[in-house]
């Protein structure tokens, strides 16, 4: 069985864009791979500096992924600073990464490129995640679009590791880059994302779910006016809540006139209400067991720093510590 290792960073609450692109395919490869799922809290400490908002976004995330089906005891579902190898061979590996290349990387240029002052934590940030992933060996690394170049780095870092010191990494993993998740829109129609403050909250109270819904941006065509079904946000996110029937009569109804976007909206919340109603009974009931939560990460960890801790052991000896 091949192996996979993915990371996310705890970074706030769960909506329609990350689950769609991220957790149900990360989800489903679980099945199908022996695979490491981390929270990359110590990638968070980058931007989140508040004790309070860490620990619950920590919390949130593991609570989202048990919630949608994750099987600790397949996958090794495990906190990033729980395994402290992670920032021990982040001090090895940074002696052989030359500055220019953590200047190309796009995290730095694009805070700089903004004028943001960007602290040496985000800076070597690409550092850090190879780490997380060469001390596993996987075969795949699945990330989005926005994380190839790191997972590039990652690679070069293995073969410069190797021709230094010897084989530390006999692996060197591959991006695994789905290309069939289309970016989900937000209720602007831009990406769906926190930083544009656009999103739709999956784990949020139905009414707020409802107002968001309500919300989705549309052109102005009247409800008897006919209306193009690929060109509005709506329709897009209801292809992935309705089914292949649903959405021919969705279609059918825009073409046709006499059918306006408040209708749409309101059967669009009314699919994604459902579609999401057991997922938020099982997660209330979840989150009223905290120690159960920390159970499995403790558990997921171990099972991380047993790989971690003999991977350190063949790397010190290769750099002669
Ligand atoms: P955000 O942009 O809201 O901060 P993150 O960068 O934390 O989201 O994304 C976490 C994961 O979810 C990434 O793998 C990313 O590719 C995926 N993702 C986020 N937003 C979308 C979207 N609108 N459509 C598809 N995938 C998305
Ligand atoms: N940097 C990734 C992101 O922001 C998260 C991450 C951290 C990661 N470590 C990783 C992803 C290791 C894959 C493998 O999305």
């Amino acid at each position: 069985m091949k192996r996979i290792l993915t990371g996310l960073q705890p970074s706030g609450k769960l909506h329609i864009g990350n689950y769609f692109g991220s957790m149900k395919p990360n989800l489903e490869l679980g099945k199908t791979h022996e695979a490491f799922l981390m929270i990359a809290d110590m990638h968070a400490l980058t931007t989140i500096q508040n004790a309070k908002e860490m620990s619950e976004n920590i919390r949130d995330v593991a609570l989202d992924f048990l919630t949608f089906g994750l099987d600790p005891e397949k996958t090794t579902f495990f906190r990033q600073s729980d395994v402290p190898e992670h920032t021990e061979l982040t001090w090895i590996f940074s002696n052989i990464v030359p500055l220019g290349v953590l200047e190309r990387a796009h995290s730095f240029k694009d805070k700089k490129a903004k004028g943001l002052e960007a602290n040496t934590g985000l800076f070597i940030y690409p550092i850090l995640m190879a780490c997380d992933i060469l001390l596993y060996d996987p075969h795949y690394v699945p990330v989005g679009k926005d994380q190839k170049q790191h997972v590039e780095m990652t690679r070069d870092i293995a073969l410069k590791f190797n021709h230094i010191y010897g084989e530390g990494f006999p692996i060197i993993p591959e991006p695994m880059i789905s290309e069939e998740t289309g970016v989900v829109p937000g209720i602007d129609g831009q990406k769906m994302s926190k930083s544009y403050g656009n999103t739709i909250e999956i784990f949020a109270d139905e009414k707020t779910l409802q107002k968001k819904i309500m919300s989705i941006v549309t052109d102005s065509k009247g409800a008897l006016e006919p209306k193009d079904p690929a060109a509005c946000n709506v329709f897009t996110l209801a292809k992935l809540f309705f089914s292949e029937d649903e959405l021919k009569d969705l279609e059918g109804k825009y073409r046709a006139g006499g059918f306006g976007y408040g209708d749409a909206k309101k059967w669009l919340f009314e699919k994604v209400n459902v579609y999401f109603a057991p997922y938020r009974k099982k997660r209330e009931e979840l989150a009223k067991n905290p120690e159960k939560v920390d159970t499995i990460l403790r558990f997921g960890a171990e099972k991380a720093r047993e790989k971690a801790k003999a991977k350190m052991k063949i790397v010190r000896e290769l750099v002669g510590l």
